[in-house]
């Protein structure tokens, strides 16, 4: 599993990576309700983000949100992560991550 510490932020920082959080499939097909996987996805961030977050700020997860993206969970996981932080790496006020 890798490492979540430092990274959810990072994700964040665009909207696939905002939604590789929740189609990777130990989100996208827990047996969570939708308000609960964004809770817990919510906990995740506050607790393992730290400096990751921007302003040490971000827009919690919903239930409606999380309740959308997990009908289409991943099936490339390794390769839609690498694109998804190639994007972000590209991003300007990112482009040291
Ligand atoms: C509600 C429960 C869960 C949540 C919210 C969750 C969340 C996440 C997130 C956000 C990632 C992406 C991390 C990254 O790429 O840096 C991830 C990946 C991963 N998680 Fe979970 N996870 C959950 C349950 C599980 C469980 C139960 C397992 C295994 C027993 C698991 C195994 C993995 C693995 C192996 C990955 C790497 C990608 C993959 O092969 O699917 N997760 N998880």
């Amino acid at each position: 599993m890798p490492p979540l510490k430092g990274m959810m932020g990072v994700f964040l920082r665009s909207q696939r990576g905002r939604e590789f959080m929740v189609q990777v499939p130990g989100s996208a097909t827990s047996k969570l309700k939708d308000a609960q996987l964004a809770e817990v996805l919510n906990w995740c961030i506050e607790n393992f983000a730290g400096s990751s977050l921007i302003n040490g700020e971000y827009r919690p997860y919903t239930a409606d949100e999380v309740g959308r993206l997990r009908q289409s969970p991943l099936q490339e996981i390794d390769h839609t992560r690498a694109a998804v932080l190639a994007e972000i790496a590209r991003l300007p006020e990112t482009g040291e991550i």
